[in-house]
């Protein structure tokens, strides 16, 4: 009989959280967790794993199937060892929903311009600002996949005009849609609040630089341009970024996610008045809600279906 042993090969968080949660959904479940009860290497058919160490998911002669713990899975394809495998990422309402919270969060206090307000409430000033409706304000998002095309929705609900820009054409009710290089300048120049939600590939590698920025439209309602960015660190040049407020181009920055995490002590984006820095936790993974979508999937394999949300490898996400 094929072993259905699963292991947990998790760094940055504890393992307690999912281990727990599998056990007490799948008592029966042969659980292993890396590094400390790996076990018989052979006998491991499933990895759950979060930008687990290169070459360990290599080390598993009899591994069937790969499943990321986040929507993103980077933290694994930048494995050069990785073996080709499916790999099966998270697709759930549950880190859905968070990064729709994030995302409408902030574009709203864009929008309300809610850190003029904090500045003034420091300095007791009781002034209001100029406040265009929403429906006059365009919110531009980056990737229209499974995180866009939910914020994009509730954000269209309160009022904002949406446009997106992917890399197929894409035929959206109610949100204009732009594509591939052609599509980019033609999207920025409509986009007052850029929210950036594509995964890190060699394409999108840096996409967030000087030149996009000065692309955006700053001559809008909000008069100037913000940019969320809740993708991937590698996506933005911090340098651009604290460039493009410099001169202007932006007016601020929400970052979630940055090259080097956690962001380095010295990075001048944690006191810089225009920038917004949160710890990469736009959406969490709360194993509380997912490894049941995990067991889900196994579930599925075991009774011979094949799993949903596999990536295509070539295209990196
Ligand atoms: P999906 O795979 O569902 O969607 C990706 C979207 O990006 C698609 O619309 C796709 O276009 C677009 N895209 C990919 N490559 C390009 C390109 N070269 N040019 C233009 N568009 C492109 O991903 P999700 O929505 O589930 O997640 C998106 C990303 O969010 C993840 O990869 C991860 O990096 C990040 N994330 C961050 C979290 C956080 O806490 N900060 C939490 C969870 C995810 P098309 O529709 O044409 O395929
Ligand atoms: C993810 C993340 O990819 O948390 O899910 O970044």
């Amino acid at each position: 009989m094929t072993s259905s042993a699963l292991l947990l090969a998790v760094t940055g968080w504890k393992p307690d959280a999912w281990y727990n949660r599998f056990r007490a959904l799948d008592p029966k479940r042969d659980l292993r967790v890396w590094p400390d009860t790996v076990g018989d290497p052979a006998s491991i058919r499933y990895a759950c794993a979060w930008k687990p160490p290169a070459g360990l998911l290599a080390s598993l002669p009899n591994l069937e199937f790969i499943f990321s713990l986040g929507a993103g899975v980077d933290h694994l394809l930048g494995d050069p060892t990785l073996p080709d495998l499916p790999v099966v990422r998270i697709v759930d309402p549950d880190l859905t929903m968070r990064m729709t919270e994030y995302v409408v969060q902030h574009v709203l206090n864009s929008h309300r311009r809610q850190h003029v307000y904090d500045a003034q409430q420091r300095a007791r000033i009781w002034k209001a600002q100029d406040q265009p409706p929403a429906n006059e304000v365009t919110v531009g998002i980056m990737g229209l996949g499974v995180l866009g095309r939910d914020a994009a929705e509730v954000l269209r609900r309160i009022g904002f005009q949406v446009v997106a820009w992917t890399r197929n054409p894409r035929d959206e009710d109610g949100i204009e849609t732009f594509h591939g290089a052609a599509g980019l300048g033609p999207f920025l120049a409509r986009t007052e609040i850029l929210v950036c939600l594509l995964p890190h590939t060699p394409e999108t590698d840096g996409i967030l630089n000087l030149d996009l920025f000065r692309q955006l439209r700053r001559d809008g309602p909000l008069g100037g341009a913000y940019v969320i960015n809740a993708g991937r660190g590698r996506l933005q040049v911090d340098a651009d970024i604290l460039a493009a407020l410099e001169e202007g181009s932006l007016t601020r920055a929400v970052l979630d996610v940055f090259p080097v995490e956690p962001l380095p002590a010295e990075s001048p984006l944690w006191n810089h008045p225009g920038v917004t820095v949160t710890p990469h936790n736009a959406a969490a993974s709360e194993p509380k809600a997912l490894a049941a979508y995990v067991l889900d999937q196994i579930a599925r394999i075991e009774r011979g279906l094949p799993p949903e949300n596999v990536i295509d490898r070539k295209l990196g996400y």
